[in-house]
């Protein structure tokens, strides 16, 4: 059975079979879902999700595209939702200068005070980093007693090493199944098996072959079955490592 550490079925491409296509995950082999929250909305429809289905469990937080239409009150709301039981992980929050759709300066701030929410919780993060790696370093520095996941991870080994020794989680998309994926699969050969993590991040990043679709957990056997074929292991034991490791970080 398969774990999905991060996907997004509360988004609008999801309105029209959202209800048809989750009935169908356990006899699908996808046991455990965590739906990320992309801001407040998004979040409170992700606790909503997992209202309706015991297999999904959700995180709460505002993405930095989101960032600037955060105010304080955001963060106490934030709180609130993170006192629901099936509410798992803060996030996902972090850094994205690909885009910038927030303000660098105000990304950082919201970034800092959800990780510090995510210490006084004492919940995990869920973090999306792109193309920000120094900055995101740099702050996480301020905030030793954080813990958790990069999700969709894609940096050199360099970068991984400095997270691994500090007791993070990687986590691993469709996007090993690419052709030019070279780095995440040195990554995952030299890392410690049991700090890895995968995700579809749907409906985004669908692996081969179903690239270019939108994408849904039933896929997540393809990047399953990657990981299996780069560790050398069975589909099962790449299965069963990534399930175990997602119910320890998300405490499970
Ligand atoms: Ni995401």
């Amino acid at each position: 059975m398969l774990f999905d550490t991060h996907a997004h079925y509360d988004d609008e491409q999801f309105d029209q079979d959202r209800d048809a296509l989750l009935a169908q995950m356990p006899e699908n082999g996808v046991s455990l879902i965590v739906n990320a929250g992309s801001n407040l909305e998004s979040s409170k429809r992700s606790l909503t999700l997992t209202d309706a289905y015991p297999f999904i469990y959700a995180a709460a937080g505002v993405h930095p595209h989101d960032a600037k239409d955060m105010d304080d009150k955001t963060l106490s709301e934030l709180e609130q939702l993170l006192r629901h039981p099936k509410a798992v992980a803060l996030g996902e929050i972090g850094l994205d200068y690909h885009y910038d759709h927030s303000p660098r300066e105000v990304q950082k701030q919201r970034f800092r005070e959800q990780l510090a929410l995510s210490i006084s919780a004492g919940k995990p993060v869920i973090i999306h980093e792109r193309e920000a790696a120094a900055d995101t370093l740099e702050i996480l520095r301020e905030y030793p007693a954080a813990r958790g996941v990069f999700h969709c991870f894609s940096g050199s080994w360099e970068t991984a090493k400095l997270l691994l020794d500090k007791g993070w989680y990687l986590s691993f998309a469709g996007v090993i199944t690419y052709k030019n994926a070279r780095k995440s699969h040195e990554v995952i050969t030299r890392m410690p098996r049991e700090r890895i993590l995968i995700e579809t991040d749907c409906p985004y990043l669908a692996p081969v072959p179903m690239r270019g679709r939108r994408n849904s957990s039933l896929n997540l056997r393809y990047t399953a079955d990657k990981l299996a074929e780069l560790l050398g292991i069975t589909f099962r034991e790449a299965a069963a490592l990534t399930m175990e490791n997602g119910k320890r970080l998300f405490g499970l």
